[in-house]
């Protein structure tokens, strides 16, 4: 049984020590730079952090990021709110074993509850040459929004 749970004084450390495979590393930066971003994110005006370390049973086994966006009246190209999902890890002594899987349908899961508002759809950006976790997004229903990010990653989302 997979959890999501906050990340808190007691659990930042294991959460950072968390790791991928040295291939892995081009796909996704360390829990330390995420946590440290979303740090930096609860100074931002609109966006909401959202870093969960993931649990089974009581074993952490991965760390995810998400990112509410809601809309920036300001902004005229803005136009819906989304939940972005910046960074999904397993850790590597994890891997293969159906977490990432059932760790993504939590993550659908809480973010249909509207923890922080409502929102239209869950967008990430993903290499298509990380083949695991972009199968693994498509196997979940996230199509191409034909739109590559600064990094080349293509934009993927899911309406919810
Ligand atoms: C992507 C990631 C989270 C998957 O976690 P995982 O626990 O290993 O995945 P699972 O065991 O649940 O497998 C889920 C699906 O991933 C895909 N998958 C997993 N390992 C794979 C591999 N070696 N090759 C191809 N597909 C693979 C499959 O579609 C699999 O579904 P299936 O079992 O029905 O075939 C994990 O590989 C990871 O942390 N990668 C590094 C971080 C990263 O790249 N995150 C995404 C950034 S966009």
């Amino acid at each position: 049984m997979l959890t999501l749970r906050k990340i808190a004084p007691d659990n930042f450390e294991e959460c950072i020590s968390l790791t991928v495979s040295e291939q892995q590393k081009a796909y996704i930066a360390s829990n330390a730079y995420s946590l440290s971003e979303a740090y930096a994110l609860t100074e931002h005006p609109l966006y909401v952090p959202m870093p969960y370390a993931i649990y089974h049973e009581e074993t952490m086994i991965g760390f995810a990021f998400l990112i509410y966006q809601p809309i920036d009246e300001n902004d005229p190209d803005d136009d819906e709110s989304v939940y972005y999902l910046a960074r999904m890890m397993i850790d590597k002594r994890y891997q293969g074993r159906g977490y990432g899987k059932a760790a993504l349908a939590k993550i659908i899961e809480a973010v249909k509850r509207f923890p922080h508002g409502e929102a239209n759809a869950i967008v990430l950006s993903c290499s298509p040459k990380n083949e695991p976790a972009y199968s693994l997004y498509k196997s979940f229903g996230f199509v191409e929004m034909g739109i590559e990010d600064e990094d080349g990653d293509s934009l993927l989302r899911l309406e919810i």
